[in-house]
């Protein structure tokens, strides 16, 4: 026997009450809270028939898992080496960013049988974008369905190595009466998935829409059940789209893919920083060029920086792309080790081309590019500037040296200026000049020569 009942779900975090709240208890978001009918199994003692099955985990025998590569490079990387049979994949995106788009070219080159399944779109739309995406696959069957059990029918019946399931908030489970994206429904639908997945080994990439208040579907209630979860970012009024890896069961969550968004499809950006210092205007003051890793992968970036004065008693510091606090510091140290005089200044940073960098190695240019806007001096353009300062202005070491070394090379640098402490275990002699700092003030002098 079972009852329903009115329950309210976090549309953020999947937090449940039994009243509406203005505000999640759990996430702190505000006016997120949907009515949602529950049905409720009547709780009686179950006698457990049959036998439970425990393994040791030394007897599990190994199996080698052959990952099925979808051939774009770019989205290979993100999930770790390729699609892992039997796990679920969500992408999430803003609407119109090129979820489908992207989902599309990967099944074109995908060499195993692939089953598209989509809600929103006809079989003519699908057809009329396979053809602007110049797709042309016999491996590809299309499926226009919203019936959850017709489409587990489908994958029971034609075993797909791979299926897409474009979106999950148009798919529902006749059982439940909540609407189509509600929470229950989305949740249902994903882990029902998720088990067939397990079952017949099969790969499965679910769409997911976000919004940027997270009202339809919050990306979190799903996040704790499928094994990977990708965003598709980008601006659209850009074409340029970057992949970002949030949770990922079988691979690194550092990793990024680079896209292009042009009139036939996406294209892998292959060079990435030439991308992102393409607009540089060398003859001002502020610009540094740096070294960031994005997973394995070190990129070029820009680090922009204008420092004006204050007009009033409290001056302004705005930083775009990175850490606030992190500016804070560094400003602190540029004040009492180099002894800019920046406490009656606005400060504000960019990172060049929208990229979000958390890695320490970028202070050095920070500082650098602030030292070099604040004194009306040019930064040299031709030098990359790598490395993490501390709190006594000293510039310590960073990871991945030669690796860095050699992007700034392949991209026609003659300079780069690292931390002393990373100089001794350099490997390779390459061309580039290289100059050892110890300390914040030799930097900035180098940079400003
Ligand atoms: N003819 C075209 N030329 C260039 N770009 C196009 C063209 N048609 C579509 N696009 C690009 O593709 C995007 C839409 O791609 P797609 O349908 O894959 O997005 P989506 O994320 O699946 O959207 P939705 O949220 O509606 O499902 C558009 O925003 C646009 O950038
Ligand atoms: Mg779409």
């Amino acid at each position: 026997m079972s009852k329903t009942r009115i329950k309210y779900i976090c549309s953020n975090c999947g937090h449940e009450s039994l009243r509406w709240l203005g505000r999640c208890p759990s996430c702190e978001s505000w006016d997120s809270f949907t009515e949602e009918l529950i049905e409720e199994r009547k709780s009686g003692k179950k006698k457990f028939s049959g036998e439970t099955h425990i393994t040791p985990l030394n007897s599990i025998v190994e199996e080698h898992e052959e990952r099925i590569k979808t051939n774009i490079n770019e989205f290979d990387r993100v999930l770790g080496g390729g699609l892992m049979p039997g796990s679920v994949v969500l992408i999430g995106g803003d609407p119109g960013i090129g979820k489908s788009t992207l989902v599309m070219q990967a099944a074109s080159k995908i060499s195993e049988n692939v089953l598209y399944v989509t809600g929103e779109e006809s079989v003519n739309q699908i057809n009329l974008r396979a053809k602007r995406l110049k797709v042309r696959s016999e491996t590809i069957s299309v499926m226009t369905e919203t019936d959850l059990d017709m489409i587990l029918n489908a994958i029971e019946k034609h075993a797909p190595n791979v299926v897409i399931v474009d979106s999950i908030q148009t798919t529902y489970k006749s059982n439940f009466e909540n609407a189509p994206g509600t929470i229950t429904q989305i949740r249902e639908c994903t882990s029902e998935l998720m088990q067939l997945a397990k079952k017949k080994h099969c790969a499965i990439i679910i769409v997911g829409h976000v919004t940027k208040e997270g009202i339809i579907a919050g990306p979190k209630v799903l996040e704790h059940i499928v094994d990977t979860v990708l965003q598709f970012e980008g601006e659209r009024s850009h074409s340029y789209r970057i992949l970002r890896a949030q949770k990922n069961r079988f691979g690194s969550t550092n990793e990024l893919g680079i896209f292009e968004m042009l009139e036939d499809g996406l294209h892998e950006v292959k060079n990435p920083s030439e991308i992102f210092l393409s607009e540089r205007e060398k003859e001002i003051s502020g610009s540094v060029v740096t070294s960031s890793m994005e997973g394995t992968r070190p990129i070029l970036l820009e680090v922009q920086a204008l420092v004006t004065p204050s007009a009033y008693g409290n001056p302004q510091r705005v930083a775009t792309g990175f850490d606030y606090r992190r500016l804070s510091i560094l400003l602190a140290v540029l004040e009492k080790r180099a002894n800019l005089r920046l406490s009656a200044q606005n400060v504000f940073l960019n990172m060049a081309g929208g990229l979000r960098i958390e890695e320490p190695a970028v202070d050095l240019a920070v500082c650098c590019a602030i030292a070099s806007n604040f004194g009306d001096k040019l930064a040299r353009n031709d030098t990359v500037v790598i490395g993490e300062v501390g709190l006594g202005g000293e510039v310590r070491s960073v990871g991945n040296i030669d690796k860095r070394i050699q992007e700034a090379e392949k991209l026609g640098f003659k300079k780069v200026i690292i931390p002393s402490n990373n100089f001794k275990s350099i490997k390779n002699t390459t061309a580039i000049k290289i100059i050892p700092v110890e300390n914040l003030l030799t930097a900035i002098k180098e940079i400003l020569d």
